[in-house]
């Protein structure tokens, strides 16, 4: 017999009020329907994520991005098997907004409610992606994270590395801002990057001296602002400097990404049968950075995956299908389902130091 369930997926832990609806079928996932709705014009004039603004634009949106997604996907609330809601980590106030609506629908429709790790669907998404097999490894490079994990179970996660203060997307941001280029600062970086000599500035690579996976990104982004410094004519930098800083700061972050994942797939390899190393996360869509983490598993004789990028970002399908394989476990989450500001995936490993523009990382 075919086994079918299908989820409604809802995300709200930052700055987009996602809603999604997923069927499983005998394990394999099918995005009925994927709604994002950013707000990225709400908070731009602060140069930054607003908590107080997000959640309260979450509030207004979340029911109208669910009915979207429920329209779009052709489904019903009576078709649906389960919610699925991000739980934490994450901006508290949007992420209570998610947990009280889905909570609210759950009550109404009479329908079981699953609380999801918003790092465990991210974790996951190359499962709903690309039929991976556990167990794997995972990168998560975003705005917000930056965690290497080993990951056995949609509850069995080592934390393999992780940095201990930026992430690597919120150091692009902010590279970008101080060389006065739009937001986000990811993709400004790596058009300018094009046309730069990588060589030219030799920037740390913040950590690489010691054994363990984890990463530092803070020191390198200081790094750029005083070659800014150094190289500005008066107030003005150059366009041909501008490039080659960002090609410089591009290549460091490759370096160390792609140095700590080799030295994660070995050490992972020595504990399990790995078979696919997987990425995550908006930083991931930089070619040269992808490049590099292809290379790197390549090298180890593992598969790579890279979602699509829309699936890579923020979104409540990886929600929905993170809900599902905990639905298919038999976990079930009531009205007291509480909304977490910190939620590490391996409970087991101790926090690393680091604020972060999401709140402290996870
Ligand atoms: O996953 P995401 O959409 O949101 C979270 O932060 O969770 O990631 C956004 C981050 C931003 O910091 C953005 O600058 C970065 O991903 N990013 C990139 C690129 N595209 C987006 N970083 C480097 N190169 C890119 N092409
Ligand atoms: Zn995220």
């Amino acid at each position: 017999m075919v086994q079918e369930t299908t989820v409604l997926g809802i995300e709200s832990s930052c700055d987009d009020t996602a809603a999604a609806v997923l069927r499983l079928r005998d394990g394999r996932a099918e995005v009925l329907s994927s709604v994002v709705a950013t707000q990225d014009k709400l908070h731009e004039a602060y140069g930054g994520v607003v908590p107080e603004i997000a959640a309260r634009a979450h509030a207004e949106k979340l029911d109208l991005a669910t009915e979207d997604a429920l329209n779009e996907a052709n489904v019903d609330l009576a078709e649906l098997d389960a919610i699925a809601v991000t739980a934490g980590p994450g901006l508290i106030g949007g992420v209570l907004a998610g947990v009280q609506f889905a909570k609210g629908l759950s009550v109404g429709a009479g329908l079981p409610l699953v609380g999801v790790n918003h790092l465990a669907g991210h974790a996951l998404t190359a499962r709903m992606t690309d039929d991976v097999v556990y167990p794997f490894v995972v990168l998560l490079v975003s705005g917000g994270h930056c965690q290497l994990l080993l990951v056995e179970g949609p509850e069995s996660y080592t934390r393999l590395g992780s940095t201990i203060d930026d992430a690597p997307g919120e150091a692009f941001d902010k590279v970008a801002r101080s060389l006065s280029l739009t937001q986000p600062g990811g993709p400004s970086i790596e058009h300018e990057a094009h046309s730069g000599n990588a060589d030219r500035f030799q920037f740390p690579r913040p950590l690489l001296d010691q054994p363990n996976c984890n990463m530092s990104f803070s020191g390198l982004k200081t790094a750029v602002l005083r070659e800014r410094d150094r190289v500005m004519d008066g107030d003005a930098l150059r366009i041909g400097d501008r490039a080659d800083l960002c090609a410089s700061f591009q290549k460091a972050v490759a370096d160390v990404l792609a140095e700590k994942s080799r030295r994660a797939l070995g050490a992972a390899q020595e504990a399990a049968p790995i078979t696919t190393f997987a990425v995550a996360g908006g930083v991931a869509a930089n070619t040269e950075i992808r490049d590099r983490l292809e290379q790197v598993a390549s090298e180890a004789g593992v598969r790579f995956v890279a979602p699509p990028l829309k699936y890579c970002t923020d979104n409540a399908a990886m929600i929905a299908y993170a809900g599902a394989e905990l639905f298919a476990l038999g976990h079930r989450d009531g009205p007291t389902l509480s909304a977490r500001p910190r939620w590490p995936l391996d409970t087991a490993s101790q926090a690393l130091v680091g604020g972060g523009r999401k709140g402290p990382k996870s």
